[in-house]
């Protein structure tokens, strides 16, 4: 598609995927914030059977309002999984742009109009804590420095240039998205936005940060544990040298040399 077509294109209707798990007491709240940022935006909560009954929070929200849907998954399945699950639910639908935002309040649903804005200009627009006039509040040092080194690891690695490449609050247009195999994505934790950052950079779409302040969670907990830390690092390393063996593959040289040995 030509540049100039593809910016221009509409960006509404707006489809804001939250996935959910034990978010019961953040669920009602952050709907009723996105809501008076953007009335017109639809939400779709996609609930893994949360034992707290976050699931049938999400339901009556929704029996009052026809802006909210819910999808109801069998069990904790992960992140990705659900984020995948509400895509498809979206692409079915006639949504020009979906937004990834977290149920606990930690994206402000007030910078929203920001990060959809900037989508006039962009394929993917991340909500980005580490470019200049972005912020995190209450962030424990711990997971400061695990978010920072994350960043760094996959940067060098994939070489992909965005600074926040393990945000969740992000805007994609829907072209994005139904251009992606998503039925090849595996990555089941966190590390499903790295790697959605990197097919959608390595596809040719342009992604743009702007700043967001990113604030920590006031009720519930985390989600975040070690097996997501493997699987993301494992998954990071196995991109990066399938990347490297790529661009190895391409070069003048190597290409020389394969063909004189196939023509032996
Ligand atoms: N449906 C579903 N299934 N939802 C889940 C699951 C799951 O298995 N795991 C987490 N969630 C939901 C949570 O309920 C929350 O709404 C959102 O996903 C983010 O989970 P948190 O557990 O609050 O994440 P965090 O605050 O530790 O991590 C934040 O930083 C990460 C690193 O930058 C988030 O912004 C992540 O998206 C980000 O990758
Ligand atoms: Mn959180």
């Amino acid at each position: 598609m030509a540049e100039g077509t593809r910016h221009r294109a509409a960006t509404d209707p707006v489809l804001v995927v939250i996935p959910t798990y034990n978010e019961r007491d953040n669920l009602a709240p952050l709907l009723q914030r996105l809501h008076t940022a953007l009335p017109t935006v639809h939400a779709l909560v996609v609930d893994d059977g949360s034992p707290d009954g976050t699931g049938e929070v999400a339901d009556k929200l929704a029996d009052d309002d026809p802006r909210i849907h819910v999808v109801h998954r069998g069990g904790k399945a992960g992140l990705g999984a659900a984020y995948i699950a509400g895509f498809r639910w979206g692409l079915e639908r006639d949504y020009a742009t979906l937004v990834e935002m977290d149920a606990d309040g930690s994206h402000a649903p007030e910078d929203l109009p920001r990060v959809l804005d900037a989508l006039h200009g962009a394929d993917l627009v991340i909500g980005s804590r580490y470019v200049p006039g972005g912020a995190l509040v209450n962030w424990p040092r711990k997971r400061q420095a695990l978010s920072r080194l994350a960043n760094l690891y996959s940067r060098v690695a994939l070489g992909v240039p965005v600074n926040d490449i393990t945000a969740g609050f992000r805007a994609y247009r829907r072209e994005v998205l139904a251009g992606l195999a998503l039925d090849e994505i595996a990555s089941q934790g966190y590390c499903f936005q790295i790697d959605l950052t990197w097919r959608t950079a390595e596809a040719g779409f342009t992604v743009l940060e702007v700043p967001i302040t990113f604030t920590e969670r006031e009720l519930g907990e985390s989600k975040m544990n070690g097996s997501i830390i493997g699987e993301a690092m494992v998954n990071v390393a196995r991109w990066g040298l399938h990347r490297r063996r790529a661009q190895l593959r391409r070069h003048p040289a190597v290409r020389d040399l394969r063909h004189r040995l196939a023509r032996r």
